[in-house]
Order: structure tokens, then C-alpha cells, then sequence
């Protein structure tokens, strides 16, 4: 399976978590390019998380672009404008960060550096190069392809299909009661994608994520074993359980890659058409089961629940093994 991991990565939680059980099984899917968008984090705060992992995993020969730093319509003024009319946003991510860019883990920027093509046309080369083959693996907002559609919107039937994290169902949201981050975000790029051409698109939305959380019993049993990976996944994640024991961690990205590499970790799914919230208003940004689509309108597949079991298995096992290289 070739892939273009599309991601708004910050510290090793989900996103970063991700890539690296993917960089684990090389032998099942090859990874074309690493892009980066606005998102958890700036881009270039993001990059260079990303080219950190890169680095330590023996992956550095995966490219990385940098993507679009901000979403195509949502701004922090309007963020703060949807915040007084209409209550908290739990969690802002890039609209909340300064300019500062600050060394990842270990105190230095890795060797290589991003390359100088823009994430948007990376994808669109890519897509163009490898037509019908190509899967996008879209683990934060979905600014960059609804760039990359915006200019070739011709390219939408030779993308192999889209997997997604981000929306809620039937679920409420996590940064308001009606949406969650990826889709808050840029709901305009979500709201493009989703009803474009693209022949299949599969959603990992909080409907499933909700189910897997990390407690401390697996985060130890990770950490218990040392390489490189575990001691990055203690820097960044440890502090939380040490100051709480209780403490919970969502991993949504994981879930996408954990069926990346083996499908059947999802136990049930469903082909609903899902609609984006784009009016800016106390939904902003939430996603919903339409009830009024037509019958032959676009149909995702929603999924919703997995082998718990499973799904710890493949995370525990790719986060604690010797480290693949290329
Ligand atoms: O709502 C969860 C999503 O938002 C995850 O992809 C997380 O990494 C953030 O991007
Ligand atoms: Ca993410």
C-alpha cells in the first residue's frame, strides 16, 4: 500500500505514535512522503517533531514537506469570536502557539531538513505520478487536500482512497459539544474533501477513538522496554501519569495506522453519508449523519467500534520492538 501520511503532528501522543507504527511495517506500507499542516501544532514546530522521529526511527529517507500553516477560512479572531458567543473551545492547537520553534526531544533539530517543495504539490505530483494508487492517510486538519484539490480538482478520481481521523457520528464532539479538532479546525477543507470525487473515503472519527484510551498499565508496560522510541514516548508522555495515575490518553491517530496495517481491528462500520457543519455558528465545525442526503449521494465508511484487545496488541507490539530502519 503506498501512502502519503498528511499529518498536524506536535509531541509523540498520536500523531508521531502513528508514523512510527507504520515506519514498523515498511513491509506492508510504503510511506511516499511525510506532509505537514497546521493543526496540534505550527507547521514548521511540527516539522520538526516529525524529522525528529524520522531521524531516531532510521527513516530520514522518507521526504517531508511542510504544508499550509493555517486553515482556508477559521482564524484565532474568529476561534475567539465562536468562543463568546457560544462557550469554550477546549484545545486551539496552532492558534495558541507563538512563532518560537523549539528543539524536539534531545535538545537539537535533526540533520536532515524539510524539502523545499510544498506539501501541496508534493501530493499533487505524487498523485499524478502513481494514479489509482495512491492512499491518503490524513491524520489532522484537511487543509492541504482540499488544496491540492482546489487546484487539481481533476485528480480526486485517481486518488486510491482517503483515511481519515477526525469527526464524531453520532458521538458529541471534544473540543465543543459538537465537534472535534481536526474537522473544528478547517471544517471549510473537510467539508470539500469529503464531498469530492475521491472514490473512497473511510473515517476514523471520535465515534471509534473513544474506545481505545491508554491508561498507565499499558504506558508502563511500553516504557518498560528501552529504545530510542520508548524513551521518547516517556519524555513526552510520562509527566502526565506521574502527576496523575488516573490520567487517560486518546490516541486517535494510532487507530487509523493500527488498520492500516491490519483491518480487521475494527469490529463494526457502517457507509452513512456524513455531512460537515460549516455555518459559523454553535456547531462550527461538527460533523453529522445526514438525514436528508439523497440516495445515491456519497457514502463514507464510518468506523465505529474494534478488538480492543486487538488494537492494544498492535500498539504495544510496534511501539516496543527493535527498531525496522529502511
Ligand atoms: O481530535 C483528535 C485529533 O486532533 C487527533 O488527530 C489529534 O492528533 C489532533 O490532531
Ligand atoms: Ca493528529
Amino acid at each position: 500500500m503506498r501512502i502519503i501520511f498528511d499529518t498536524d503532528s506536535a509531541v509523540f501522543n498520536d500523531d508521531a505514535a502513528a508514523l512510527a507504527m507504520l515506519l514498523q511495517r515498511r513491509d506492508v506500507v510504503e510511506i511516499l512522503g511525510v506532509t505537514v499542516v497546521a493543526g496540534n501544532h505550527t507547521v514548521p514546530q511540527g516539522s520538526e517533531h516529525m524529522l525528529h522521529l524520522l531521524e531516531l526511527t532510521g527513516a530520514d529517507d522518507i521526504p517531508l514537506f511542510c504544508g499550509a500553516d493555517a486553515p482556508l477560512v477559521n482564524t484565532p479572531a474568529r476561534a475567539a469570536r465562536q468562543e463568546a458567543q457560544w462557550g469554550p473551545i477546549s484545545f486551539k492547537g496552532a492558534f495558541d502557539a507563538g512563532p518560537e520553534v523549539l528543539p524536539p526531544h534531545g535538545g537539537r533539530f535533526a540533520a536532515t531538513r524539510p524539502r523545499a517543495t510544498h506539501a501541496v504539490s508534493f501530493i499533487i505530483d505524487t498523485i499524478a505520478r502513481y494514479p489509482d494508487e495512491v492512499t491518503l492517510v490524513a491524520v489532522g486538519p484537511m487543509t492541504n487536500l482540499a488544496l491540492v484539490l482546489r487546484r487539481r480538482p481533476d485528480l480526486a478520481g485517481r486518488i486510491k482512497s482517503l483515511v481519515f481521523m477526525g469527526g464524531n457520528a453520532r458521538v458529541p464532539g471534544n473540543v465543543t459539544p459538537a465537534a472535534e479538532f481536526n474537522i473544528w479546525f478547517d471544517p471549510e477543507a473537510a467539508a470539500a474533501v469529503l464531498g469530492s470525487a475521491i472514490p473512497r473515503i473511510v473515517m476514523f472519527g471520535l465515534d471509534i477513538t473513544n474506545h481505545a484510551p491508554i491508561r498507565k498499565t499499558q504506558f508502563d508496560t511500553i516504557v518498560a522496554g528501552d529504545t530510542p522510541l520508548t524513551r521518547l514516548m516517556r519524555h513526552d508522555m510520562g509527566p502526565r501519569f506521574e502527576r496523575d495515575p488516573g490520567a487517560t490518553y486518546y490516541v486517535w491517530d494510532c487507530i487509523t495506522a493500527a488498520w492500516l496495517i491490519d483491518p480487521s481491528v475494527v469490529t463494526v462500520s457502517e457507509r452513512l453519508p456524513i455531512e460537515v457543519d460549516t455555518t459559523f455558528g454553535p456547531s462550527y465545525g461538527g460533523t453529522r449523519v445526514s438525514e436528508d442526503a439523497p440516495a445515491d449521494g456519497r457514502l463514507v465508511d464510518v468506523m465505529l467500534d474494534l478488538d480492543l484487545e486487538k488494537f492494544y496488541r498492535i500498539y504495544e507490539d510496534l511501539l516496543t520492538r527493535p527498531l525496522e530502519g529502511p
